[in-house]
């Protein structure tokens, strides 16, 4: 349901104004852009304010006053995420927490930092990385993405086959409730069986529960010394069984990417990306090994024994390495220039994922003959990207016919970027009436009001 976006009655603005100080309440519209559009352009909503706290209190006080008075928020971080989960969709408050950006003193003995919500991800591997550590979650909008939104969205990206996704990474966790409440527990003991698992719990709820504030989370250990190699094969096949062959026979990989020839047609034609090979090959595998110890010949062996590679590119060099990044990266960038796409972010079992790439062409085709359909992703998690171009942004049927095959295939409809408001009317195909009504029981237990992205994740009753 909406709330009017107009303005705020005049004493909840005043209230707000008086909290977070006048230059951080935005209600000029005009500087409203960068918060109410999504990153892809295909979610745009409107808001009557921009409130920007700066620490835990504020954000308390924000909140307290926003339900007392039955406003909703939406809470924000880089606004990087791709399921329209962030942006004001239906006249929300928009709380962006990117002002909460202190950084703790790294416990190296722990490997272990707190960090404040509005932290990026850059930010993070920069202090990590100056304490001779590193943290285990990387991903393309690292830039602009912070760790509250990676936590709220449990955010996967380049290493999780490795180091798992943002809730492996969470140790402790402060968060503030609708009421205002503030709830945290930040020790970061390693074992700690007291009760529910509140800061996990937070991750994947997508600001539906409560706002996250600040995080404790782990690091790993420096990996100075890495190669990358671009594999290509004519085959789906013989690249998802090279693939799951890197991924069992060695021991320091860290990413496991795959795309297809169109997608990199695209990347280099349109941001003029030099070609890896002269000839053109179906299918490539990205691979990447970190280790303390140049990996090279470990990764070259590993090479050597694969069926079907049909030319290969290495380096271990950061300029020709980022170049070779650059190709799989490139492709959420090169996509968004054919216009707003849909992003469909699925899994599939193993043992359906070639299937799967072979039949999803068809299945949007059959949909809409005009639809151009881009696919990429993580291979060895299973996790394939489907992009959508050509289709309008509130047209769903492509949408809801792929999620469909992805479910029949066993698949999740949502790998690593959630749920949002994209592809809350398809939860069902993933969780069962029972699991649906404990995500209700949870959401009004934690905020009762419906304040926190009332639009977002659940399905409309
Ligand atoms: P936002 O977009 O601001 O918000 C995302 C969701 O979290 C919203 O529902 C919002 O309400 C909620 N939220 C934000 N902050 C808080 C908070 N402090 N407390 C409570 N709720 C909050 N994702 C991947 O998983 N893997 C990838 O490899 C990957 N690569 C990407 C590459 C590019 C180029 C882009 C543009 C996006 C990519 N993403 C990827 C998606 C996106 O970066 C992630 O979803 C990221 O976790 C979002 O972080 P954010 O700070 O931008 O969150
Ligand atoms: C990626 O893996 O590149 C991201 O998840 C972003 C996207 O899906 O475009
Ligand atoms: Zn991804």
């Amino acid at each position: 349901m909406d709330q009017p976006s107009g303005s705020l009655p005049a004493d909840v603005l005043d209230r707000l104004l008086d909290i977070v100080g006048t230059q951080h309440v935005l209600t000029d519209h005009e500087l409203h852009r960068g918060y109410i559009q999504d990153w892809t352009g295909r979610y745009v909503g409107r808001t009557p304010a921009v409130i920007r706290p700066g620490d835990t209190a504020e954000v308390a006080a924000v909140l307290a006053t926003c339900t007392a008075a039955g406003v909703r928020v939406t809470p924000q971080g880089g606004n990087t995420g791709l399921v329209g989960g962030g942006v004001p969709l239906h006249g929300e408050v928009l709380l962006s927490l990117r002002r909460l950006n202190a950084v703790g003193n790294v416990d190296v003995a722990a490997q272990q930092v707190t960090v404040g919500a509005g932290v990026t991800l850059s930010a993070l591997h920069e202090v990590a990385r100056a304490a001779g550590l590193a943290f285990g979650v990387d991903l393309g909008a690292r830039a602009s993405a912070t760790v509250g939104g990676m936590a709220a969205t449990n955010a996967g990206g380049l290493h999780l086959l490795r180091y798992g996704g943002m809730r492996e990474q969470v140790l402790g966790y402060e968060a503030v409730l609708s009421d205002g409440r503030v709830i945290s527990h930040l020790d970061g003991l390693l074992k700690d069986n007291t009760g529910y698992d509140l800061g996990r719990l937070l991750c994947g709820s997508e600001g539906t529960l409560a706002v996250i504030t600040a995080l404790r989370l782990r690091l790993v250990p420096r990996l100075d010394h890495k190669v990358v190699a671009l594999l290509a094969f004519e085959t789906i096949e013989s690249a998802l069984t090279a693939a799951a062959t890197l991924r069992r026979d060695l021991g320091d990989v860290e990413a496991i990417e795959l795309f297809f020839h169109d997608g990199l047609d695209l990347v280099t034609t349109t941001l003029g990306v030099p070609r890896p090979f002269a000839a053109d090959h179906r299918v490539l595998v990205l691979v990447e090994c970190a280790a303390r110890r140049d990996p090279t010949d470990e990764l070259a062996e590993a090479v050597g024994t694969l069926d079907g590679v049909v030319d290969a590119a290495v380096s271990s060099e950061p300029g020709p390495m980022a170049a070779l990044w650059r190709l799989r990266e490139g492709h959420t960038e090169a996509i968004n220039t054919l216009g707003p796409p849909h992003k469909l972010d699925v899994t599939l079992p193993a043992a359906n994922l070639a299937a799967f790439v072979h039949s999803v062409r068809g299945v949007i085709a059959a949909v809409d003959p005009a639809a151009r359909t881009w696919l990429f992703g993580h291979a060895a998690d299973g996790n394939i990207h489907v992009n959508i171009t050509g289709v309008a942004p509130d047209d769903e049927r492509t949408d809801e016919a792929v999620l469909r095959h992805v479910a029949a295939l066993g698949g999740s409809i949502s790998a690593e970027h959630g749920i949002g408001t994209a592809k809350r009317a398809m939860l069902h195909l993933n969780r069962s009436d029972a699991e649906i009504a404990v995500f209700r029981a949870l959401k009004g237990a934690l905020d009762p009001a419906h304040t926190l992205n009332p639009e977002v994740l659940l399905p409309v009753r």
